[in-house]
């Protein structure tokens, strides 16, 4: 079933989808909350993240403020709490000293509105207004738990100890890709009016037209980003910008984060364990800095997010664009690394059911790919249903990053859906492709 479908479904069966998809959400939740005590839950593993105890109230108390208060105008269940789990109050280096709720008070927190929200659900009118309309604002809530859960396993991926997260290895490739893919000049439509879980940043659909470019079949591999340090990327100012540069030097950056050294090769750190940096794998845990250095030096860029994005959806046959890469239907096990399936991005070649038409492969999952775009509204932009979602973020400070990564569900995943970060971060599953202008022979229809 797709989310487009969502208008055709009959009310009930929106209401079990619904069902399905917090409690599907709510599972994993628990399962990165569950693996470690409740020391390791109220300790802060690193100054960037928060608490896991943080996360986990801060998911309850949003649901508890859209669905409990908002959606269903029932009277609060904590309102003694809201400030302490309100993301724009407390900075995220703070929350380790707030009175936080400990972690079985945290948890019978997040039962209880859960419970409040199932009893809401079986009652609501998806007719009731645009919040309500094909469970939009069930679906903002599902979406935001798992941008949390993905916020959560970059924690578990800073914090020390013995490992306790598990899953299978990736899928070996089933086909052997590399190079870059000619995208045609002309107009593709951007964004999107209709899929009904679409967050306000993604819409509305507009036109956009684009000269001829190339993208990189697949994101930078490991193997490619060693040959830009072996050749001394990282200390030679004219490859980086000169905010970059200064960053470099200052964060004294020298090889992706989670790397070290071992004699001539590399070894990353994945969720407590090190192991061989693999060549054919996505570059992943990249600053946005780092990404547009090793482009410059590659005499490549970023793409802009409206090529990314043309490259992920534009049909050459029909002229529309598609919700993914391979069509309209929701992302399975063969068409990308999503849903935390597995612990590390895929070799590249992994997933060539996922490919676009145009044969640009791993544009959903395995890396959230860094792109040379500020972040802004698309035109004719309009904040729903709060302008603290995306539009406060607005500007010149922050860079767009496309396609989820291993980390990303797929509710909180489309050919349209944008994230964005500071040039700076790399504590997220960030990486990157290269793109360049056409050449003027290559551009002749
Ligand atoms: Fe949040």
């Amino acid at each position: 079933m797709t989310d487009t479908s969502i208008d055709r479904l009959g009310t009930e069966q929106l209401r079990d989808r619904i069902a399905a998809e917090l409690e599907r959400t709510r599972a994993r939740t628990a399962l990165l909350t569950d693996v470690v005590d409740d020391a390791d839950l109220m300790r802060q593993h690193s100054p960037l993240m928060s608490p896991l105890v943080w996360d986990l109230a801060h998911v309850g108390n949003q649901e508890e403020l859209w669905l409990v208060r908002d959606v269903g105008g029932r009277p609060p269940v904590r309102q003694d709490i809201d400030d302490l789990y309100d993301a724009f109050k407390q900075p995220r280096r703070d929350r380790p000293s707030l009175p936080l709720l400990p972690p079985g008070e945290a948890r019978a927190y997040v039962t209880t509105v859960r419970d409040k929200v199932y009893d809401l659900l079986d009652r609501v009118r998806f007719t009731d207004g645009r919040l309500v309309a094909d469970g939009f604002a069930f679906g903002m809530i599902v979406q935001h738990e798992q941008q949390h859960d993905e916020t959560m396993l970059a924690t578990h991926q800073l914090r020390s100890g013995p490992a306790v997260l598990h899953a299978p290895p990736p899928p070996e490739p089933r086909a052997s890709v590399g190079g870059e893919v000619l995208i045609p000049a002309g107009a593709f439509t951007m964004g999107t009016d209709t899929d009904p879980w679409a967050l306000d940043n993604e819409r509305p659909a507009h036109r956009v037209d684009l000269p001829a470019y190339a993208i990189d079949a697949t994101p930078v591999t490991n193997g490619q980003y060693r040959r830009f340090i072996a050749d001394g990327g990282y200390d030679e100012p004219r490859w980086w910008s000169a905010a970059g540069w200064a960053h470099r030097v200052k964060a004294e950056l020298s090889a992706p984060m989670h790397w070290r050294r071992d004699g001539d090769g590399w070894l990353c750190q994945r969720f407590g364990r090190w192991a061989p940096v693999r060549d054919d794998e996505p570059v992943v845990h990249v600053c946005w800095y780092e990404a547009q250095a090793y482009a410059s030096w590659a005499g490549r860029r970023l793409p802009t997010e409206a090529e990314w994005e043309k490259a992920a959806r534009w049909d050459p046959v029909t002229g529309r664009s598609r919700r993914y890469p391979w069509g309209d239907d929701d992302p399975t096990a063969v068409h990308g690394n999503l849903g935390q399936r597995h612990l590390w991005p895929a070799p590249v070649g992994a997933y060539p059911d996922g490919a676009s038409p145009l044969g640009v492969h791993q544009l959903i999952g395995d890396v959230w790919e860094w792109t040379s775009s500020t972040f802004r509204g698309h035109p004719g932009f309009t904040a729903f249903p709060y302008r603290e979602y995306s539009e406060v973020f607005f500007g010149d400070d922050y860079r767009v990053l496309r396609g989820g990564s291993f980390g990303t569900d797929r509710a909180a995943c489309r050919g349209t859906f944008r994230n964005w970060d500071l040039p700076i971060r790399r504590q997220i599953f960030s990486g990157f492709r290269c793109a360049r202008d056409a050449r003027p022979e290559e551009s002749r229809p």
